[in-house]
């Protein structure tokens, strides 16, 4: 799930107005006519073909092929929570053993939400899960996020107890970010974690990052490659570092536990706003002196 970066939907009983990236000049995918005012519908999952199915059989069994030695074993563990391949899960069904394990709970939405619902779902433990899934021909690559980025991508973490936790944290962060004008920062910090985090363990980097995980080429690319800069994990620094939508990233950062991220997100933010909005923003592909190269 990501959000969109101009939140000027406005909630209203029937139908919700449509969120789409950047300045909105995309259609959008999902069906916001039927959203509640938090942005939540029903997933509809009889409307779901065979070639839905089939399609998201074929996006799942590729990526689970080329996860071993790239995905971090957390992650690894938990994708057998999606259950059967075969077939888009049923969200209600996922839901169960996910509320029992960790409290969390999958709420269907149309597609890309406005911060501020997004956080709020957060903060209540619900994960927000686009219902739509690509077309066949976006099989290698869909701009929004889809139904398959968002399940395979997010919700196996989300039976982790320390992850579940983090994410909870960020929500309710998030809510306390909106009043204090600090969204961008925050939406940098779930972009360089949440999105693209590196794990860094004794068999080497993983990825724990939803859009790495969920993607065909950038899995390897973001463990592998010599072209792009895995630096260690900084707050602050995160905060004030720009990110690509559309390509894939020019830095990943790197967390040694999922201990550190919450031990990261505990303190209050308010004081980090300030010495971030006090600071130059740094382009995604600049090195500072102070950064731990991996
Ligand atoms: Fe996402």
């Amino acid at each position: 799930m990501n959000t969109a970066t101009k939140p000027d939907a406005k909630a209203v009983n029937q139908g919700v107005a449509p969120v789409t990236y950047g300045t909105g000049d995309r259609p959008p995918r999902g069906d916001y006519a039927s959203a509640r005012s938090d942005f939540t519908c029903n997933q509809c999952w009889e409307r779901y073909t065979a070639e839905d199915h089939d399609l998201y059989r074929r996006l799942y069994e590729r990526q689970w092929a080329q996860l071993p030695g790239l995905a971090c074993d957390e992650f690894i563990e938990a994708v057998r929570h999606l259950g059967d391949p075969r077939r888009i899960p049923r969200f209600d069904e996922l839901s169960e053993p996910l509320r029992k394990t960790t409290g969390w709970q999958i709420a269907a939405v149309p597609g890309l939400i406005p911060e501020e619902a997004f956080f709020a779902l957060l903060a209540q433990r619900k994960f927000p899960v686009t219902g739509w899934l690509r077309r066949p021909e976006e099989f290698d690559y869909v701009v929004e996020p889809d139904v398959f980025h968002d399940l395979f991508g997010h919700v196996p973490l989300l039976f982790n107890p320390m992850f579940a936790d983090y994410m909870q944290a960020y929500g309710a962060g998030g809510l306390k970010a909106s009043r204090l004008q600090a969204c961008e920062y925050l939406a940098r910090l779930y972009w360089y974690t949440v999105e693209f985090g590196l794990i860094d363990t004794p068999a080497g980097l993983r990825a724990y990052g939803a859009g790495i995980l969920s993607s065909a080429a950038e899995l390897r690319y973001s463990v592998t490659s010599p072209e792009p800069q895995r630096l260690g994990f900084d707050l602050t620094r995160i905060m004030r570092t720009r990110y690509k939508i559309d390509s894939f990233q020019a830095s990943y950062f790197v967390i040694e536990t999922f201990q550190q991220l919450i031990a990261a997100t505990a303190p209050d933010f308010a004081p980090y706003y300030e010495q971030v909005a006090n600071a130059s923003e740094l382009a995604a592909d600049e090195r500072l002196a102070t950064d731990r190269v991996f």
